[in-house]
This record gives C-alpha cells, sequence and structure tokens, in this order.
C-alpha cells in the first residue's frame, strides 16, 4: 500500500456551470473538485487549506467506512470541528474497498454549493474485476440552482416556510444548460447569463468504436432523484455503492442522491454523437430540461444531435423505480471478501423501526424520526461520547419504534415534533435491522427519500408497500441474496428494511441525503464501540469547538 497526498486549497471560485455565472466553492480553483484515485488499501492523507473568510468546511468520504479513523469521516457536529478560516487540516484515512465513490463537504448545505469531487479506489495490480472493459469514465450528476445556499437555507428556515423549488438545470460533470432568454433583458441577472460561455459546453464522454466502458456515476443531487439515459445505448449495471451486484441491462438508471454505480457500455453504434440524458424523477419537474451530455464516436466533430432529448420513464412512474430497485441482488462470488454475503443465521438484536414526518417546530417546519428532529449542537457527539461531556448530546435517546396506530396515510396526527440530539447506543457485534417508514407530509404528500448511512454498508432487506407490520412484513425480506449498499430509496408511503453489523467503532449519522431534508433535520446518529475510540484517542485538531475547546483548553 502506498500513500496518496493531496493539497487542496478551499476558495469560492467564478463558475458558470450552466452558462449563469454563479460563485461556488472551488478546491484549487476548480470546480467540480479534482478527481483522487487510489488502489485498495491505499493511506489517503488529503490536507485542506480553508482560504474562505466566513465559513468553515468539512470534508466527508462518502462510501468509505473509515475504519478505525471514525474522526476522519467529516460531519461536522459529529466527527469534527470545522476547519475555520486561515487553518489546515489533514484527513488520513484508508480506502478499504474497491469501488466508486465521492466526497463532498458535510458542514452547511455546501454540496450544494458545488464543494464535492469523485474518489475511485482500484483494485491492487494482478486481481480483476469479474467484468471486462476496455476505459473508463466518471460522471457526477448533480441539480443545480442559481440563488446562493445562503438565500435557500434561509428560506427553509423562515417563516413561512419559503421552499428551494424546483432545480434551474441538471448537471453533468458540473456542466448543463440554462436557457438564458428565460431571463429578462436588461436585468442584473441577464447579464450573468452567456450560453456560449465554454464553462457551460456539455460534458463529452469520449469512446472508440468496437470497445467497452465502464462508466462510473455518481449524484450528488441535494433534492432530486435523476435518471439516466443514453441515446440508443443500453446499460449493464456492474457496480452499486462500491459493491458488485449480478448484473443487468436496462436502457435507463434511476439514480438517487448519495448512490453510486458502474455500468458497462458498449461502443458499438454507427453515428458520431450520441445524447446523454438526465431526467427528475418522482417530482413533478415542471419544465425542468433534461441535463445534456454528448457521446462521442472515435473523435469525431462534437456537436449535439438534434434528436429529441432521451426520456426515462414519466416523473410519477413510482412502479419503473420500484422495479429497478428490487433488480439489486448480490454477486455471489464477489471477488473482495469484505463484501460479505449475509450471514443468515446471524442473530438480530435489536430493531428500529423509524417514522419520517414532516412537522413544525415552533412554527418552522421540519422533517423528524419518530418525532424528533435533529439538531446539532456545536460539540462533536463522537467527542462527547468519548469523553462523557455532559451537555455535548441529549442523553435520553430516541424512540426506537413508531407508534404502533400510526395512520401513514395521513398528515401527521400531532404537527409540533421536538428537537433533540441523542443518540442510538449500540454494543459491538450488534446486528440490527432498521425499517425506514415513509408517510403522508404535511399536504399529505409522500416523496422519495434516499437514506445514507455513515460508517458501516448495509443489506437491503427488501422494499413494501404500506405500513410495514412487524409481523408479516419480515417474511418478504431477501435474506438469500441481499445486496450490499450504504445508500438507499424509501418509496412514497412505503418502507424500506435494512440490516447491518456494527463493526466499526464511531458515531456515525444515518440521514436522508437530499441536502435540503437533513438540513430541516432528517436524521439520526448511530454509536457503537466508544471504548475502543477512546483507547486510541482522537487527534485534537478536530476538538477545537464547543465543550471540547473548553475542557482540553485549545485555542
Ligand atoms: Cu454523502 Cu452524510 O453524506
Ligand atoms: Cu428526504
Amino acid at each position: 500500500a502506498k500513500v496518496v497526498e493531496h493539497d487542496f486549497e478551499v476558495a469560492y471560485v467564478d463558475a458558470a456551470p450552466d452558462c449563469y455565472a454563479k460563485t461556488v466553492i472551488g478546491i484549487n480553483g476548480v470546480y467540480p473538485g479534482p478527481t483522487i484515485r487510489a488502489v485498495q488499501g491505499d493511506i489517503l492523507k488529503i490536507t485542506f487549506h480553508n482560504y474562505i473568510a466566513t465559513e468553515g468546511i468539512t470534508m466527508h468520504w462518502h462510501g468509505i467506512r473509515q475504519v478505525g479513523s471514525a474522526w476522519a469521516d467529516g460531519t461536522a457536529a459529529v466527527a469534527q470541528c470545522p476547519i475555520l478560516y486561515g487553518e489546515s487540516f489533514t484527513y488520513e484515512f484508508i480506502v478499504d474497498r474497491p469501488g466508486t465513490y465521492f466526497y463532498h463537504g458535510h458542514f452547511g448545505s455546501q454540496r450544494a454549493a458545488g464543494f464535492y469531487g469523485a474518489l475511485i479506489v482500484d483494485l491492487p495490480a494482478g486481481k480483476h474485476e469479474p467484468y471486462h472493459y476496455d476505459g473508463e469514465h466518471m460522471i457526477i450528476v448533480n441539480d443545480w440552482w442559481h440563488r446562493p445556499i445562503v438565500t435557500q437555507e434561509q428560506g427553509l428556515e423562515a417563516i413561512p416556510f419559503k421552499f428551494v423549488g424546483d432545480p434551474q438545470s441538471l448537471l453533468l460533470e458540473g456542466r448543463g444548460r440554462y436557457n438564458c432568454s428565460a431571463v429578462p433583458t436588461y436585468t442584473p441577472a441577464a447579464i450573468s447569463c452567456n450560453q456560449t460561455d465554454e464553462r457551460c459546453a456539455p460534458h463529452v464522454m469520449k469512446v472508440e468504436r468496437g470497445k467497452t466502458y465502464r462508466l462510473r456515476l455518481a449524484s450528488v443531487a441535494s433534492l432530486s432523484s435523476l435518471n439516466f439515459k443514453i441515446e440508443g445505448h443500453k446499460m449493464k449495471v456492474v457496480e452499486a455503492d462500491g459493491h458488485n451486484v449480478q448484473p443487468f441491462w436496462t436502457d435507463n438508471l434511476d439514480l438517487y442522491s448519495g448512490e453510486t454505480y458502474s455500468v458497462l457500455v458498449s461502443a458499438n453504434m454507427p453515428g458520431d454523437n450520441y445524447h446523454l440524458g438526465l431526467n427528475v424523477r418522482g417530482r413533478e419537474d415542471h419544465n425542468v430540461p433534461t441535463g445534456l451530455g454528448i457521446l462521442n464516436y472515435n473523435n469525431a466533430p462534437v456537436r449535439q444531435p438534434s434528436t429529441p432529448a432521451p426520456k426515462g420513464p414519466a416523473w410519477d412512474d413510482f412502479e419503473a423505480s420500484k422495479r429497478q430497485a428490487r433488480k439489486y441482488k448480490a454477486l455471489k462470488h464477489n471477488p473482495d471478501p469484505t463484501s460479505h454475503a449475509l450471514d443468515r443465521h446471524a442473530k438480530v438484536t435489536r430493531t428500529l423501526i423509524l417514522l419520517t414526518t414532516q412537522q413544525k417546530l415552533k412554527g418552522h417546519i421540519k422533517w423528524a424520526i419518530n418525532n424528533v428532529t435533529y439538531a446539532p449542537l456545536p460539540t462533536p457527539v463522537l467527542a462527547g461520547l468519548v469523553y462523557n461531556i455532559s451537555g455535548s448530546y441529549d442523553t435520553a435517546p430516541p424512540p426506537d419504534k413508531m407508534p404502533a396506530d400510526y395512520n401513514i396515510y395521513a398528515p401527521p396526527p400531532v404537527t409540533e415534533t421536538n428537537k433533540g440530539s441523542g443518540v442510538y447506543q449500540f454494543k459491538t457485534g450488534d446486528v440490527v435491522d432498521v425499517i425506514i417508514q415513509n408517510c403522508g407530509n404535511l399536504q399529505n404528500i409522500s416523496e422519495n427519500h434516499p437514506w445514507h448511512l455513515h460508517g458501516h454498508d448495509f443489506w437491503i432487506l427488501g422494499y413494501g408497500d404500506g405500513k410495514y407490520d412487524p409481523k408479516t412484513s419480515p417474511k418478504t425480506f431477501n435474506l438469500k441474496n441481499p445486496p450490499m449498499r450504504n445508500n438507499v430509496p424509501t418509496f412514497p408511503f412505503a418502507w424500506t428494511a435494512i440490516r447491518f453489523k456494527l463493526d466499526n467503532p464511531g458515531a456515525w449519522p444515518f440521514h436522508c441525503h437530499i441536502e435540503w431534508h437533513v438540513h430541516l433535520g432528517m436524521g439520526v446518529v448511530f454509536a457503537h464501540g466508544i471504548e475502543e475510540v477512546r483507547a486510541k484517542g482522537i487527534p485534537n485538531s478536530v476538538l477545537g469547538c464547543g465543550l471540547t475547546k473548553q475542557l482540553f483548553k485549545l485555542r
């Protein structure tokens, strides 16, 4: 194993991802951030220098479990104190599994400000994936707004609530297209919009006819469920969230925020250029234009085809999404032994049934889990647990179960929720089933929430429509070949069941990956193995805020 080192300078930079000039968070002057590449088992040492005068930053390594390095997970308020202006901080951790990952800011809504990039972990030399390809490409997809994140956050926190609304555009590798003529001329906004800006030229994926490509995809979307399609080409799905899956063919791929995939694409069509297309799913798209890129053959002159933009299933065709979600099955002979199959005899030691409701807190709209909206406190929870600091988190644990008689098809009967910072604590070795129950929101609409777990991967045991029944629903679980992942959708008025083994000491958020939802409290924290973390110690460099700052006389 080698050490992969990078120095990342973080500052606001001028960008025009969809032709509309906007200030975004750049790394070493560029947006999106540079791709980090390493080999399984390598040690990553990534140093961040914060040049943003008015904001702290943290960086999360999405999909990397941080075995033995929980403090490096990059979650503000849970793993660490934010890196302040003028300060530098080095994340050091091992990339223990091959696969497609990404990194993104995990403080406030900085991911939505463009603070992200790709992280690819290759197999060591001499080891091979169970599929063949001649070349590879990476595309991060995203939804994009013109208003700054502070404006969007302020609206979400305001009374009355002001929703961020539909994205202005959809981006592939940080490039998309906004219709500048939709902006009134002679306004300051019109000056910010220029369709001939080179920075919003469509993303081009170059291929050679006759070859097969591994296309790695990741969604860092702030809100939208997305669907990706390549005009005239089918995709063979082989990897999901860093785990190989039983391959299947599809002509459109659902991507929820926080998910990564690899698909194989054969360049076997006669033309020079084909559309890459990205559309909104699961939420009425109100004319959000298809995000377009170009698949270009043999270095032919690049031009956007004049054929219609590719469209996947209709936005409200939830059945198509469920069918696709159920296609994911673990690959039996996975070359990576840590990508272990489900132990069917493992005894489940605890079951959580988490009801996710939209409620209010003194007039502010919030998302809550079993009637608690997560409100982070300034001291990192990990340190609070390790050093037993009273006041660093709520010591009363949040509820394990939803009320048995809850009607999921109605708005919440009690509108007012509770604010909390409690932690679900487990023992190392516990095997936990978590059921996420989706229900009607304040308007009795139910939407898709993609849930992401830090520090562990989980088996997806199943999805079911309606209300979870502790007696009958487990009979439908897939205990034969459930896929292992770290991200999972929950469909409208439906439940999702996952299982995982607590084998990586630390404090780990489990939250909806929609940036605007986690901002409104849609998450919980799981912790275990605190004694082990205490024995290893936590570096002082993550403790310079809140109560740890006082306790250790830092700063
Ligand atoms: Cu990619 Cu906690 O998130
Ligand atoms: Cu959500």
